[in-house]
């Protein structure tokens, strides 16, 4: 009797010990979302975009997404290959700030600044599933502490993507500041090549950007403050064109934000951009209700091993990360990011994919 007691005792243990162990450790899953022939994958690391696979005119499918060929791999990753970055997307200088008389040091990651939310940002975390459907949705939340990566203040943080009618996916991001005044900027990094991911660059992509005006940068990609119109400048989208038809006026491709044209406002939706890609006939159309939209025609890919054995190279996909400006928590002249106890950020982002 004495052994059969020690026995239950240690299975007791065990048990408990997994499900403790189970309760505090979110596990990492694929999650696909599917109606009819389109189709996303995603995973609660890091919230990512793992694949988005569509048919072009003649119906072949292809993956559009650039990504690694496993989960493991976003681990340890710079690209931040579809992730949602957070708290604080894009840079901010000297990585610090001053709210409301509080001077905030923040953990840097990109030189003296900080990029994309510090070393241990959003994209870098596991988030829970709170609900998922393969016909319709999957929900993401995290709890971002007082003081991760320096921000002050306890952050409640839902993602969501959904499935629209055909072809169409919704990210609705929202953040609920619980207890101090914080800056919030949440964005989609998810690298997009219409005619399959390992289909070569993205320079004859032909681009709309419904954006009158950019945030110029200094050498180091912090705004000066300006707020400078594209008329004129290779900076200009607002009529379509092959997105390298201005790169030999540039440096290094595009990596710049720009003021979105919120005056077309559907339903508080504005449309950010049209990207469309010649021989698959492929077009994406995006919508947000963001001010800004970073354009990066992923200039700094290197030779970055991928998905199916593929290696990409610079400007094999292109970035439409909408959002508020950058490093806007030391530019008053940019929109405020500052959201305040019991107030919710909300970012919402419409895609929708044609082919003809
Ligand atoms: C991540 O990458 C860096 C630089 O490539 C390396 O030094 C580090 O050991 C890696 N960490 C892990 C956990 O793989
Ligand atoms: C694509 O851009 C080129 C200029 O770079 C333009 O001539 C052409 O009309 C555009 N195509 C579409 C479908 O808008």
């Amino acid at each position: 009797m004495g052994k059969t007691y020690v026995l239950w005792c240690y299975v007791l243990l065990v048990l408990w010990g997994v499900s403790a162990g189970g309760a505090e450790k979110e596990e990492v899953g694929i999650y696909e979302l599917k109606r009819g022939d389109f189709t996303v994958q995603l995973t609660n690391f890091g919230a990512i975009v793992l694949s988005v696979i569509v048919p072009d005119k003649n119906g072949k499918l292809d993956d559009i997404v650039l990504g690694f060929e496993t989960v493991d791999e976003y681990k340890n990753d710079t690209t931040y290959f579809g992730s949602i970055v957070g708290r604080v997307a894009n840079r901010i200088k000297g990585a610090q700030f001053t709210l409301n008389g509080i001077h905030y040091q923040l953990v840097p990651n990109d030189g003296k600044n900080m990029l994309h939310g510090g070393p241990k940002g959003f994209s870098e975390v596991v988030w829970k599933v709170k609900s998922y459907e393969t016909d319709s949705h999957v929900t993401f939340t995290y709890h971002s502490f007082d003081g991760e990566q320096g921000f002050p203040g306890d952050l409640d943080v839902t993602v969501t993507y959904v499935l629209i009618g055909t072809n169409k996916l919704g990210v609705t991001m929202k953040a609920k500041a619980l207890n101090k005044a914080t800056p919030v900027n949440l964005a989609s990094h998810t690298y997009w090549n219409l005619g399959g991911h390992g289909s070569g660059d993205i320079v004859a992509h032909n681009l709309t950007l419904f954006a009158p005006a950019f945030t110029p940068v200094d050498s180091q990609l912090l705004p000066t403050g300006q707020i400078v119109p594209v008329e004129g400048t290779p900076y200009d989208f607002r009529q379509s064109r092959a997105i390298g038809s201005e790169f030999h006026q540039l440096a290094n491709g595009y990596d710049i934000n720009y003021v979105v044209d919120t005056k077309g406002g559907n339903k508080h939706l504005n449309k950010v951009a049209v990207v469309e890609e010649s021989k698959s006939g492929r077009m994406m159309e995006l919508w947000s209700n963001k001010p800004g939209v970073q354009f990066y025609t992923s200039n700094k890919l290197g030779h970055q091993k991928g998905k199916n054995g593929i290696t990409y190279s610079n400007f094999d996909g292109l970035c439409l990360e909408t959002q508020g400006f950058p490093d806007s928590v030391n530019h008053p002249n940019f929109p405020s990011q500052i959201v305040n106890p019991g107030e919710t950020y909300k970012h919402v982002m419409v895609y929708r994919f044609t082919a003809n």
